[in-house]
């Protein structure tokens, strides 16, 4: 990606709908001298979001906007500009973004999701691989295209389903390998 200009770290913005383990991670991932980017926005679209006290102890700013007037995701356009984002990873954000929104950041958008893609798109990823006895699992981190869970695939790990997985503890193991994809993932598209 032709985004890395000079010695200065990408301004990136995390979107979030919940706990923002995947925020916490980036953001630690963002302080190391390797990383091409600096967290410098928090979304949400939840203001009961956990992940939110992460804005308060990592001191970066945050912007909450329910979604719920049409004039939100405009506004978000704005504040995304002027604070001159040039990244935004999504991490656990629960809405779908508009047409428009994704093509005002043609490229720029990173999503995670807890599958193997294009394998169990959409939510109930680790019930529905369980009910249907399937071997393996994963993690999948893409560019965001207008059709969910469906844009360029960056990068993806595998991981092998135990006899007596369940859902939470399917989750927990792909969580684990989630925290590790997406720095990976980011170091890949900047060809680091
Ligand atoms: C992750 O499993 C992510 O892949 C999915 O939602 C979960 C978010 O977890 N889209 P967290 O909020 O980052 O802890």
């Amino acid at each position: 990606m032709a985004l890395l200009t000079g010695n200065k770290k990408i301004k990136t913005a995390v979107f979030i709908s919940g706990t923002g383990s995947n925020l916490k991670n980036l953001i630690q991932f963002s302080k190391t001298k390797k990383s091409p980017i600096l967290i410098d926005l928090i979304i949400s679209n939840n203001f009961k979001s956990k992940g939110l006290r992460f804005a308060k102890i990592f001191k970066i700013k945050k912007k909450i906007l329910t979604f719920k007037k049409k004039t939100d995701e405009k506004k978000l356009i704005r504040v995304l500009k002027e604070e001159k984002i040039n990244l935004i990873c999504l991490a656990g954000f629960m809405k779908i973004l508009s047409r428009n929104f994704i093509k005002s950041f043609k490229g720029k958008i990173l999503n995670i999701h807890p599958s193997l893609l294009p394998n169990y798109k959409g939510l109930n990823t680790h019930t529905r691989v369980l009910i249907n006895k399937e071997k393996y699992t994963g993690c999948t981190v893409h560019f965001v295209s207008p059709k969910l869970d469906n844009g360029k695939i960056i990068i993806q790990k595998k991981i092998k389903i135990k006899k007596n997985d369940t859902p939470k503890k399917l989750a927990k193991r792909v969580l684990i390998e989630e925290h590790k994809l997406y720095p990976k993932a980011i170091l890949k598209i900047f060809n680091l």
